[in-house]
Protein backbone atom coordinates (compact mmCIF):
# COMPACT_ATOMS: atom_id res chain seq x y z
CA UNK A 1 0.00 0.00 0.00
CA UNK A 2 1.28 3.19 -0.82
CA UNK A 3 1.90 6.01 1.60
CA UNK A 4 -0.71 8.16 -0.13
CA UNK A 5 -3.33 5.48 0.17
CA UNK A 6 -2.42 5.11 3.61
CA UNK A 7 -3.31 8.10 4.61
CA UNK A 8 -6.30 8.65 2.58
CA UNK A 9 -8.17 5.77 4.10
CA UNK A 10 -7.17 7.24 7.61
CA UNK A 11 -8.76 10.20 6.49
CA UNK A 12 -11.78 8.18 5.99
CA UNK A 13 -11.64 6.69 9.34
CA UNK A 14 -11.33 9.88 10.48
CA UNK A 15 -14.17 11.78 8.70
CA UNK A 16 -16.48 8.51 9.32
CA UNK A 17 -15.89 8.87 13.15
CA UNK A 18 -16.28 12.38 13.53
CA UNK A 19 -19.81 11.53 11.58
CA UNK A 20 -21.05 8.77 13.81
CA UNK A 21 -20.16 11.24 17.31
CA UNK A 22 -22.01 14.32 15.65
CA UNK A 23 -24.96 11.38 15.18
CA UNK A 24 -24.97 9.84 18.38
CA UNK A 25 -25.09 13.63 19.63
CA UNK A 26 -27.97 15.12 17.89
CA UNK A 27 -29.87 12.37 18.06
CA UNK A 28 -30.25 12.30 21.62
CA UNK A 29 -32.72 15.07 23.14
CA UNK A 30 -34.43 15.82 26.17
CA UNK A 31 -37.74 16.91 24.89
CA UNK A 32 -39.97 14.15 25.63
CA UNK A 33 -43.15 16.33 24.16
CA UNK A 34 -42.09 14.69 21.18
CA UNK A 35 -42.87 10.92 19.85
CA UNK A 36 -40.69 10.38 17.76
CA UNK A 37 -41.42 8.99 13.97
CA UNK A 38 -41.88 5.28 13.46
CA UNK A 39 -40.52 3.62 10.29
CA UNK A 40 -43.44 2.05 8.84
CA UNK A 41 -45.96 1.78 11.76
CA UNK A 42 -48.38 -0.64 10.63
CA UNK A 43 -45.25 -3.12 10.29
CA UNK A 44 -44.84 -2.30 13.73
CA UNK A 45 -47.90 -2.15 15.67
CA UNK A 46 -51.36 -4.04 14.51
CA UNK A 47 -54.45 -2.26 13.48
CA UNK A 48 -57.02 -2.21 16.49
CA UNK A 49 -60.37 -3.39 14.66
CA UNK A 50 -62.60 -2.91 17.74
CA UNK A 51 -66.09 -4.94 17.12
CA UNK A 52 -68.66 -1.64 16.51
CA UNK A 53 -66.35 0.93 17.17
CA UNK A 54 -67.61 2.25 13.47
CA UNK A 55 -71.42 1.85 14.30
CA UNK A 56 -72.18 6.14 14.28
CA UNK A 57 -70.05 6.45 11.54
CA UNK A 58 -72.01 4.03 9.72
CA UNK A 59 -74.75 5.91 10.58
CA UNK A 60 -73.34 8.95 8.90
CA UNK A 61 -72.91 7.43 5.79
CA UNK A 62 -76.63 6.51 5.53
CA UNK A 63 -75.82 2.68 6.75
CA UNK A 64 -77.99 1.93 9.08
CA UNK A 65 -75.82 -1.04 10.91
CA UNK A 66 -77.24 -1.65 14.84
CA UNK A 67 -76.21 -5.47 15.03
CA UNK A 68 -80.41 -6.49 14.98
CA UNK A 69 -81.82 -7.78 11.83
CA UNK A 70 -84.23 -5.20 9.29
CA UNK A 71 -87.55 -5.82 10.13
CA UNK A 72 -89.59 -8.67 8.35
CA UNK A 73 -86.21 -10.15 7.18
CA UNK A 74 -86.15 -13.86 7.32
CA UNK A 75 -82.73 -15.75 8.35
CA UNK A 76 -82.14 -18.95 5.54
CA UNK A 77 -83.43 -21.89 7.06
CA UNK A 78 -85.34 -19.51 9.49
CA UNK A 79 -89.41 -19.63 10.16
CA UNK A 80 -90.68 -16.51 8.91
CA UNK A 81 -90.67 -13.34 10.91
CA UNK A 82 -92.62 -12.19 13.93
CA UNK A 83 -95.11 -9.61 12.69
CA UNK A 84 -95.78 -7.52 16.20
CA UNK A 85 -93.14 -4.55 16.89
CA UNK A 86 -91.76 -3.44 19.95
CA UNK A 87 -94.62 -1.57 21.12
CA UNK A 88 -97.66 -2.11 23.64
CA UNK A 89 -99.81 -2.68 21.13
CA UNK A 90 -97.58 -5.63 19.81
CA UNK A 91 -97.08 -6.72 23.68
CA UNK A 92 -101.04 -6.89 24.00
CA UNK A 93 -101.82 -8.23 20.60
CA UNK A 94 -99.08 -10.74 20.85
CA UNK A 95 -100.91 -13.64 23.15
CA UNK A 96 -102.62 -14.48 19.68
CA UNK A 97 -99.99 -15.83 18.01
CA UNK A 98 -99.59 -19.41 18.45
CA UNK A 99 -95.97 -21.13 18.75
CA UNK A 100 -95.58 -22.69 15.40
CA UNK A 101 -93.53 -25.46 17.45
CA UNK A 102 -95.98 -27.43 18.61
CA UNK A 103 -94.03 -30.41 19.08
CA UNK A 104 -90.12 -31.85 19.48
CA UNK A 105 -88.60 -35.07 18.87
CA UNK A 106 -86.12 -36.13 21.65
CA UNK A 107 -83.36 -34.51 19.70
CA UNK A 108 -84.84 -31.26 18.94
CA UNK A 109 -86.05 -31.10 23.04
CA UNK A 110 -82.13 -31.85 23.99
CA UNK A 111 -81.37 -28.56 21.45
CA UNK A 112 -84.39 -26.86 23.37
CA UNK A 113 -83.34 -27.57 26.52
CA UNK A 114 -79.60 -26.51 26.14
CA UNK A 115 -80.84 -23.67 24.66
CA UNK A 116 -82.60 -22.79 27.64
CA UNK A 117 -79.39 -23.27 30.06
CA UNK A 118 -77.47 -21.46 27.70
CA UNK A 119 -79.14 -18.50 27.39
CA UNK A 120 -81.83 -18.12 30.42
CA UNK A 121 -80.67 -20.02 33.08
CA UNK A 122 -78.25 -17.62 34.81
CA UNK A 123 -81.48 -15.27 35.76
CA UNK A 124 -84.22 -18.06 35.77
CA UNK A 125 -82.61 -21.36 36.96
CA UNK A 126 -81.97 -24.52 35.62
CA UNK A 127 -85.37 -25.39 37.14
CA UNK A 128 -87.21 -22.19 35.87
CA UNK A 129 -88.07 -21.05 39.69
CA UNK A 130 -86.52 -17.44 38.68
CA UNK A 131 -83.70 -18.30 41.24
CA UNK A 132 -80.55 -18.75 38.81
CA UNK A 133 -77.01 -17.46 39.95
CA UNK A 134 -77.29 -14.02 39.06
CA UNK A 135 -80.33 -13.21 41.43
CA UNK A 136 -79.60 -16.07 44.11
CA UNK A 137 -82.89 -14.64 46.27
CA UNK A 138 -81.51 -10.86 46.11
CA UNK A 139 -77.93 -11.74 46.63
CA UNK A 140 -76.41 -11.97 43.62
CA UNK A 141 -75.45 -8.93 41.29
CA UNK A 142 -78.57 -8.96 38.83
CA UNK A 143 -80.96 -6.68 40.41
CA UNK A 144 -83.79 -7.30 39.21
CA UNK A 145 -85.87 -10.52 40.24
CA UNK A 146 -86.74 -12.35 37.68
CA UNK A 147 -90.03 -14.27 36.32
CA UNK A 148 -90.21 -18.10 38.08
CA UNK A 149 -91.21 -19.74 35.58
CA UNK A 150 -92.38 -22.82 36.40
CA UNK A 151 -94.87 -22.01 39.76
CA UNK A 152 -95.75 -18.29 38.93
CA UNK A 153 -99.03 -18.45 38.57
CA UNK A 154 -98.55 -15.04 35.77
CA UNK A 155 -96.21 -17.22 34.15
CA UNK A 156 -98.33 -20.05 33.86
CA UNK A 157 -101.18 -18.41 32.64
CA UNK A 158 -98.73 -16.30 29.96
CA UNK A 159 -99.85 -16.90 26.18
CA UNK A 160 -96.85 -18.87 24.58
CA UNK A 161 -97.07 -15.66 21.86
CA UNK A 162 -96.11 -13.14 24.83
CA UNK A 163 -93.52 -15.23 26.38
CA UNK A 164 -92.17 -15.21 22.48
CA UNK A 165 -92.59 -10.80 22.54
CA UNK A 166 -90.42 -10.58 25.99
CA UNK A 167 -87.87 -12.74 24.42
CA UNK A 168 -87.63 -10.99 21.52
CA UNK A 169 -87.47 -8.04 22.74
CA UNK A 170 -86.67 -7.87 25.89
CA UNK A 171 -88.94 -6.98 29.53
CA UNK A 172 -87.87 -4.25 31.60
CA UNK A 173 -84.70 -5.37 33.07
CA UNK A 174 -84.63 -8.16 30.84
CA UNK A 175 -82.63 -7.66 28.06
CA UNK A 176 -83.84 -8.70 23.56
CA UNK A 177 -82.24 -12.23 22.47
CA UNK A 178 -83.29 -11.20 18.71
CA UNK A 179 -79.73 -11.05 18.07
CA UNK A 180 -78.64 -14.21 19.94
CA UNK A 181 -81.34 -16.57 19.24
CA UNK A 182 -83.03 -17.02 15.72
CA UNK A 183 -86.64 -16.41 15.42
CA UNK A 184 -87.45 -20.32 15.82
CA UNK A 185 -85.00 -21.26 18.34
CA UNK A 186 -87.07 -18.40 20.66
CA UNK A 187 -90.27 -20.63 19.49
CA UNK A 188 -88.13 -23.58 20.68
CA UNK A 189 -86.90 -22.37 24.53
CA UNK A 190 -91.16 -21.07 24.01
CA UNK A 191 -92.28 -24.68 23.67
CA UNK A 192 -89.41 -25.95 26.63
CA UNK A 193 -90.77 -23.56 29.25
CA UNK A 194 -94.62 -24.86 28.75
CA UNK A 195 -93.56 -28.25 28.24
CA UNK A 196 -91.72 -27.84 32.07
CA UNK A 197 -94.99 -26.04 32.75
CA UNK A 198 -96.92 -29.42 31.92
CA UNK A 199 -95.05 -31.76 33.59
CA UNK A 200 -94.66 -29.74 36.69
CA UNK A 201 -98.46 -29.96 36.74
CA UNK A 202 -98.27 -33.67 35.97
CA UNK A 203 -100.07 -32.47 32.69
CA UNK A 204 -99.36 -33.86 28.71
CA UNK A 205 -96.28 -36.03 29.72
CA UNK A 206 -96.77 -37.61 26.33
CA UNK A 207 -95.54 -34.53 24.56
CA UNK A 208 -92.18 -34.94 25.87
C1 LIG B 1 -80.12 -11.17 32.76
C2 LIG B 1 -81.17 -11.91 33.36
C3 LIG B 1 -82.18 -12.59 32.47
C4 LIG B 1 -81.94 -13.45 31.43
C5 LIG B 1 -80.59 -13.93 30.90
C6 LIG B 1 -83.23 -13.86 30.94
N1 LIG B 1 -84.20 -13.26 31.66
FE1 LIG B 1 -86.21 -13.51 31.40
N2 LIG B 1 -86.56 -12.14 32.82
C7 LIG B 1 -85.62 -11.50 33.58
C8 LIG B 1 -86.29 -10.55 34.45
C9 LIG B 1 -85.60 -9.66 35.46
C10 LIG B 1 -87.66 -10.65 34.18
C11 LIG B 1 -88.78 -9.85 34.82
C12 LIG B 1 -89.10 -8.69 33.91
C13 LIG B 1 -90.23 -7.84 34.47
O1 LIG B 1 -91.38 -8.22 34.27
O2 LIG B 1 -89.91 -6.85 35.10
C14 LIG B 1 -87.80 -11.65 33.15
C15 LIG B 1 -89.02 -12.04 32.61
C16 LIG B 1 -89.18 -13.07 31.74
C17 LIG B 1 -90.46 -13.52 31.23
C18 LIG B 1 -91.81 -12.91 31.53
C19 LIG B 1 -92.05 -11.85 30.49
C20 LIG B 1 -93.29 -11.04 30.67
O3 LIG B 1 -93.86 -10.65 29.64
O4 LIG B 1 -93.69 -10.75 31.81
C21 LIG B 1 -90.21 -14.57 30.39
C22 LIG B 1 -91.22 -15.39 29.62
C23 LIG B 1 -88.78 -14.75 30.37
N3 LIG B 1 -88.20 -13.82 31.19
C24 LIG B 1 -88.14 -15.71 29.61
C25 LIG B 1 -86.77 -15.73 29.41
C26 LIG B 1 -86.12 -16.62 28.49
C27 LIG B 1 -86.81 -17.64 27.64
C28 LIG B 1 -84.79 -16.32 28.54
C29 LIG B 1 -83.68 -16.91 27.71
C30 LIG B 1 -83.83 -16.84 26.28
C31 LIG B 1 -84.61 -15.27 29.53
N4 LIG B 1 -85.84 -14.95 30.02
C32 LIG B 1 -83.40 -14.75 29.90
C33 LIG B 1 -84.25 -11.70 33.53
C34 LIG B 1 -83.61 -12.47 32.59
Amino acid sequence: MSLFNYFRMKKITIVFTVFIVILSVFSCTNNTEETGTTYMPDMAYSRAYETYATTENLLEKGINYNATPVQGTVARGDMSAYIYKNDSFGYANSKSIKNPVSSLDEKDYLEATRLFLVNCAICHGDKLDGNGPLWKTGDGPFPAAPRNLISDPVAIAMAEGTMFHSVTYGKNMMGSFISQLSTKQRWMIVYYIKQKQRLASGGDVAKN
